[in-house]
């Protein structure tokens, strides 16, 4: 993939946690980044460091990736302002647990929406400007949740299991039109992802810096490469 400059991105749930990391490497890198989140206090927040930090290449915009309508709205926007997007790391998530027959239905409803719906809407809508410019690259971030299975996770095991088969497939489909789609899987990483109960102890971890450098360092692949799948893990987690 050869990219012109600015190269643009965008990313979903940016505002912090592991997408946020992403935007802000890939805007030292000099990229043009888009990136959402559902609320507009939110969104404002972690704009107000960016901007300062890298001024007019930085834009949020308020979006649930759950509402079709409001994903699409958002890449036709980001297309219109910007004339392309290089890059869309699908990274919007959230996890809801308990056991399966106590899981009501609207927790299994929203992880299965904002995790694997909201991924395909995004992807869907970006795929079709990428297959025009013939080139770009899809990052889903996955979990090692879509392949180890445990107590208390259908339905976030449901949602990721479900991104990496769209990963995968996705893959297949796109690559002929030179797009790559790679999903990462990262075991634990210290965000807001984890309730502060469970945010005691947090120092052997992986940092949403550590996925961050994972997407830059796919990006920095030859035209003719392509890692499809990628695991990341705290290389020394507690004994357990
Ligand atoms: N932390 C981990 O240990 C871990 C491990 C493996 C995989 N992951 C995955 O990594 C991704 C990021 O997680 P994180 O740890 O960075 O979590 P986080 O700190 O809780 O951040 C989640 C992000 O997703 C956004 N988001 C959630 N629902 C959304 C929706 N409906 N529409 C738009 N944005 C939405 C949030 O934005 P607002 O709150 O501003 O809306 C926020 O920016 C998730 O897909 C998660 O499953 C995390």
């Amino acid at each position: 993939m050869t990219l012109d400059t600015p190269s643009v991105a965008l990313v979903t749930g940016g505002t912090r946690g592991i997408g946020h990391a992403v935007v802000a490497a890939l805007l030292t890198e000099g990229w043009q980044v888009h990136f959402c989140g559902r609320s507009d206090s939110s969104v404002a927040r972690a704009l107000e460091t960016l901007e300062r930090d890298h001024p007019g290449r930085v834009f949020g915009h308020t979006v649930d990736i759950r509402i079709q309508g409001e994903v699409n709205s958002l890449v036709a926007g980001v297309l219109e302002q910007s004339g392309r997007v290089d890059c869309l790391v699908n990274n919007a998530g959230l996890g809801r647990f308990g056991p399966v027959d106590a899981i009501g239905g609207d927790d299994w409803r929203e992880v299965i929406e904002t995790n694997l719906n909201g991924a395909f809407y995004a992807l869907r809508a970006v795929a079709r400007s990428m297959i025009e410019q013939g080139s770009g690259w899809i990052v889903n971030v996955a979990s090692l949740a879509a392949k180890n299975p445990f107590a208390g996770g259908a339905a976030y095991n449901a949602s990721k299991f479900g991104l990496l088969g769209m990963s995968e497939a996705a893959m297949l489909d796109l690559r002929h039109h030179g797009i790559r789609v790679t999903a990462i899987l990262p075991g634990s990483v210290d965000t807001d992802f984890r309730p502060p109960s469970r945010r005691k102890d947090t120092d052997w971890m992986l940092t949403g810096e550590d996925i961050a450098r994972t997407v830059l360092d796919l990006l920095s692949y030859p035209d003719r490469a392509l890692p499809s799948r990628i695991e990341i893990r705290p290389s020394r987690p507690p004994r357990g």
